[in-house]
């Protein structure tokens, strides 16, 4: 397996810190130093999740060389979908003109990209598939409670997408792997969505259709379950940082991805960080991210690279892989 190329999106409309000081209680200074996100992107009304991710889609898609035609199986993540159903894959692949091939999503929050591509790798291997695509696309600014000041500063809207091909030599690139859950936190970060019924014992609170959030237990959680993961997937692929191109990280709060960061001693030039410029984007941040280190970080075939992400469920996901 090999990432071919990858696309994104991002929407033009920029909510700077000094908007927000107009909407909420907050200030650019509280928001700058609790999380390291300057501004975020908003999606317009015609801009949904799938608008997006197709947008991410098609870039991929023509810097690979290949047609909407000839990709076989579709991977979406992403817990803003257009629907309940059809999936956002589905709107997807309609959106692009893709063939009647194989199309899903992958709910696992934000760790959902990572798990696509996994999952994605799996049929690349197997022999079974020779164009996957898999997208991240979230538009969270429609979950978000735009009256609740802990929540609303922290997230944006976005799309990445990458194309997944067999290797020429026949290896695998994904090096090592680490997918993980923990359903029994399942109430530190959730959305109801006007689903009547949920996860056992958690009740709706002041609106389902907002997402909540114990911000300080998913931080301690996030720097656990990702600093773990990550020590991992290195483990398993028998290298250490030294070894990296460059890590990129879930962009959730600049704090969180410095603990991880000193975890393990990764080199600040190493440590891709976006979350200045866009938020949170949940299951976008990675492919974004993907897209955004090829110019960062000059990345050469060959190149190893560490995604690690966690989300809502909780969820977690890490792997290293050859770019
Ligand atoms: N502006 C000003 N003050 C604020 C704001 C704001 N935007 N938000 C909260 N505060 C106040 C609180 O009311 C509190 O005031 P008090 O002391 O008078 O009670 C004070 O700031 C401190 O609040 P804390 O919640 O303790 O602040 P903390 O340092 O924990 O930072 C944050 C909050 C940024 C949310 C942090 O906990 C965090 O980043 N957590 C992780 C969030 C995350 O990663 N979520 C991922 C979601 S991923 C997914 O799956 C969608």
């Amino acid at each position: 397996m090999r990432i071919a190329a990858t696309g994104r999106y991002l929407p033009p409309k920029v909510l700077t810190n000094a908007d927000l000081e107009k909407m909420v209680d907050t200030t650019d200074e509280w928001i700058l130093t609790r999380t390291g996100i300057k501004e975020r992107r908003i999606a317009s009304e015609t801009e949904s999740s799938a608008e997006m991710g197709a947008r991410a889609a098609k870039e991929a898609i023509k810097k690979a060389g290949i047609t909407a035609k000839d990709i076989d199986l579709i991977l979406v993540a992403s817990v803003t979908p257009d629907a309940t159903f059809p999936s956002t894959a589905c709107y997807i692949q309609h959106k692009i003109g893709a063939g009647k091939c194989a199309a899903l999503d992958v709910q696992a929050a934000c760790s959902g990209f990572v798990y696509g591509l996994v999952l994605g790798s799996q049929f690349i291997a197997s022999g079974t598939y020779k164009n996957i695509l898999v997208v991240g696309c979230e538009r969270l600014s429609s979950i978000v409670d735009w009256k609740d000041r802990a929540t609303c500063v922290l997230f944006g809207d976005g799309a990445g997408a990458a194309i997944l091909q067999p290797r020429a030599d026949g290896k695998n690139g994904l090096l090592a792997f680490d997918l993980g859950a923990n359903g029994g936190l399942h109430e530190i970060l959730y959305l109801m969505n006007g689903h009547t019924t949920g996860p056992e014992g958690v009740e709706p609170k002041d609106g389902p259709h907002y997402m909540r959030m114990s911000g300080q237990d998913v931080f301690k959680q996030a720097v656990t379950e990702m600093g773990r993961s990550a020590v991992k997937v290195l483990k398993t692929a028998g290298i250490t940082v030294a070894d990296l191109a460059c890590v990129i990280p879930h962009q959730a709060n600049i704090r969180i991805i410095e603990a991880l960061r000193d975890r393990l001693e990764v080199p600040p030039e190493k440590c891709f960080i976006n979350v200045q410029r866009y938020g949170n984007m949940s299951a976008a941040c990675i492919p974004v991210g993907l897209d955004e280190a090829q110019e960062e970080f000059h990345l050469k075939r060959g190149d190893k690279i560490l995604l690690v992400a966690f989300g809502g469920g909780l969820t977690w996901a890490a792997c290293v892989f050859e770019w």
